[in-house]
């Protein structure tokens, strides 16, 4: 079964096609970080019109490098939320079309569940495939959620930020330092060069699965103001060490109280090395993360999430519509 996935939730325009849920046949992406990168972050209205802009072209190359034909699709998959209302609208009334005018059936497809089927993206290999039950670690510009995934569609939220989530954490300590936009990869190459010296605050919330991330972001950014900050490097590495810490000590909790098989990491900080490494470190269940090229907004990842909805027989009519604040569970 081959799926044309499209993704247009937040800053990036995506197409890809995917056979069967696992094996990528084409991955398109073009993003709009050096745009948003002038004004320190994303401006909706700008995300909109270059989601217009960009959207055919690259639908267009992702056919291309799957070499499909529309006669050879046998489904559209979109993400409907959640997501910025005015950029979710244009991937949804494209996908739409193109499944009008060729007959093709559509399904919508939930930003984060398809993160967490970016860890279906395995190519041919059957011994990869996850299983369940699992936790997934969904960490993101937008979410940091702890989930129980039961099967294909079926989840228990355990945990979710109070606060800022961990790629928006990062954001905001890259700008505090001076280090640009995006923060995450700023402050991981950064913090390459440091070492983790700068005592920071670790929010535990003792008792429940929730994670907050504001405090130890304020925490640095009084230290940035107190001048006692000498060097960014060690400021990046000390946050960066802040940030795993919890996530990495709450996952393992969680994996503890329920019996799973494996982790799922999923979502842009899942490309964190210092979080993979850590994670697998300290798992005594496997730990599955997908490439960083999927970890971060992809479509493939929409279509791979969109084969179970066609397998269940989830179909929408074109009357399908974006749910900008739609939840996981
Ligand atoms: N190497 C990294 N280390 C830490 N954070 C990272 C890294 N790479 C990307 N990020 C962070 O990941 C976030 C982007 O991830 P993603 O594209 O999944 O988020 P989003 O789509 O904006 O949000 P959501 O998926 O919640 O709607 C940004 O906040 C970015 O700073
Ligand atoms: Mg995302």
């Amino acid at each position: 079964m081959k799926i044309l996935g499209i993704e247009t939730s937040c800053d990036e325009t995506a197409a890809a096609v995917v056979k069967d849920g696992l094996r990528i046949l084409s991955n398109q992406i073009a993003s709009q970080v050096e745009i948003h990168a002038r004004y320190g972050g994303i401006v909706p209205e700008v995300a909109s019109r270059q989601h217009i802009l960009a959207i055919i072209p690259i639908i267009e190359q992702a056919m291309t490098q799957a070499k499909a034909t529309w006669s050879e699709l046998d489904g559209i998959a979109v993400t409907i939320g959640p997501g910025l209302a005015g950029s979710l609208l244009v991937g949804v009334n494209v996908a739409k079309a193109i499944a009008s005018a060729h007959g093709l059936p559509i399904t919508g497809v939930n930003h984060l569940e398809g993160h967490i089927y970016a860890n279906w993206l395995i190519g041919q290999n059957p011994e990869l495939i996850p299983r369940f039950p699992s936790i997934c670690l969904i960490v993101s510009g937008g979410h940091s959620d702890l989930v129980l995934m039961r099967g294909h569609g079926d989840y228990v939220l355990l945990g979710r930020t109070r606060d800022d989530a961990a790629g928006e954490a990062f954001d905001k300590a890259a700008r505090i330092l001076g280090l640009g936009y995006p923060g995450g990869p700023a402050i991981e190459q950064t913090a390459r060069n440091g070492t983790a010296s700068l005592k920071l605050p670790r929010a535990w919330l003792k008792g429940t699965n929730d994670f907050s991330f504001s405090g130890v972001k304020t925490a640095l950014l009084r230290l940035v103001e107190e001048d006692k900050v000498s060097s960014r490097a060690d400021a990046a590495a000390s946050f960066q060490e802040a940030v795993v810490d919890v996530l990495v000590t709450k996952t393992v909790t969680v994996t503890k109280e329920h019996r799973v098989k494996q982790i799922l990491l999923a979502g842009g900080v899942a490309s964190n090395k210092l979080l993979r490494s850590r994670l697998v470190e300290n798992s005594p269940i496997p730990v599955l993360v997908p490439e960083p090229i999927l970890c971060t907004d992809n479509a493939a990842m929409i279509a791979a999430c969109s084969y179970y909805h066609f397998q269940a027989g989830k179909i929408d009519s074109l009357d399908l519509d974006v749910i900008p604040s739609l939840k996981l569970a």
